[in-house]
This record gives C-alpha cells, sequence and structure tokens, in this order.
C-alpha cells in the first residue's frame, strides 16, 4: 500500500491551508466599512480583517464533492463593533456546511428565512451545524485571532445579496472588555 500525504499541505490549527487549488480571499477594513454601525473618521482603510482560504476537491460541478475551508479573523473591533465576516446563505438552499472551531473565541450568528436570529458560541473543539437556509455570520468575540475551518459542497455558492437584503438585526460590541449583544 503506498501511504502518501494529504493532497493539501494544512496546518488548520496554525491558520494555514495551501495546496494548488487554494484559492485567497483578503477583506481589509475597506471592503466592511459600510456593514460597521459606528466606524470613525479615522479608520485605517487597510486594516486587514479576515482572510479566508479554501480549497476545491475534485469537480467543482459535481453534486456531492465537497470544498473546505480555513477563515482567520484578526481581533479588530470598529467604533467598538466586534470584526465580522460578510455573511451569506448559500445559493443552493439544500446545501449545508459544517464549521469547527480551531483557535479563538468567537460567535457564529445564524439567521432563518424569517428572520429568526440565534448564535452559538465558536472555540477550539466547537462543531456547527449550518442549514443551506440559514444565512451565517462569523464575529471574533476574542482578545486574540479567531480561526474556523468550514466543509461545504462544491455546489452550495454564496448569496450575499440576500444578506444585504434581510440584514443581521444583532450587532455585537466589546465595552470594557464585556461582549454586548444589541
Ligand atoms: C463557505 C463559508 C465560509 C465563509 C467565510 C467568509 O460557505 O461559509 O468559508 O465564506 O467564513 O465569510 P463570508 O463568505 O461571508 O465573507
Ligand atoms: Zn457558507
Amino acid at each position: 500500500m503506498k501511504i502518501m500525504e494529504p493532497n493539501a499541505v494544512h496546518d488548520f490549527y496554525g491558520g494555514v491551508i495551501t495546496g494548488t487549488a487554494v484559492k485567497t480571499g483578503v477583506k481589509r477594513l475597506r471592503d466592511m466599512i459600510g456593514a460597521y454601525k459606528e466606524a470613525g473618521e479615522a479608520e485605517d482603510l487597510d486594516r486587514v480583517m479576515y482572510e479566508v482560504y479554501s480549497f476545491e476537491n475534485g469537480d467543482p460541478a459535481q453534486a456531492g464533492n465537497l470544498n473546505w475551508g480555513l477563515t482567520v479573523m484578526y481581533p479588530e473591533l470598529v467604533g467598538g463593533e466586534c470584526n465580522f465576516t460578510r455573511g451569506h446563505v448559500h445559493a443552493d438552499q439544500s446545501c449545508a456546511e459544517i464549521y469547527f472551531g480551531l483557535d479563538g473565541q468567537g460567535l457564529l450568528l445564524f439567521m432563518d428565512q424569517d428572520g429568526g436570529t440565534w448564535a452559538e458560541k465558536v472555540r477550539r473543539g466547537s462543531l456547527h451545524y449550518i442549514d443551506g437556509r440559514w444565512a451565517h455570520r462569523l464575529v471574533n468575540t476574542g482578545d486574540g485571532v479567531l480561526k474556523v475551518g468550514a466543509c461545504w459542497p462544491v455546489t452550495a455558492g454564496h448569496d450575499y445579496q440576500w444578506v444585504e437584503d434581510h440584514p443581521f438585526p444583532v450587532r455585537v460590541f466589546k465595552k470594557n472588555g464585556e461582549i454586548i449583544c444589541i
């Protein structure tokens, strides 16, 4: 039996996922500034808020194949509001997803199609099931980097417009070290 290395070089816990099919996205504050409630005028728009690594496995058109990815979020505050991902529902809402906490402290915000909103705590070792109809957004509530792994169908797609049309009704602030959801 031939024993091989993994088909990509991963150090999830270290926040690294590499390989030939990796796509990397970087979100800076300038990409997200409009989404924050109380952004000051003097914000450094070059600040990196989060990085997304994703690895497409197999044929991206073949339903049933899976991507995996990694989101690395920095402990940034904007007007006291904790760093959050843009958030999306899957374009194909039959496609669910799993998130798994690797490092740091955060919240995973959910919103269903009726606007019902709730959250789960994210930490190293936590597992999170995301129904394909639920909008999902990560928030870094900790003082360190939040690293979250993910696995989702290659055919899921991302619908960001839905979240822009139906904004999350909850915001997460950190004031004097305390997390406040408003
Ligand atoms: C994939 C998925 C994650 C997110 C990532 C960044 O379906 O949920 O890989 O894409 O956490 O969040 P967004 O895409 O909302 O900027
Ligand atoms: Zn998703």
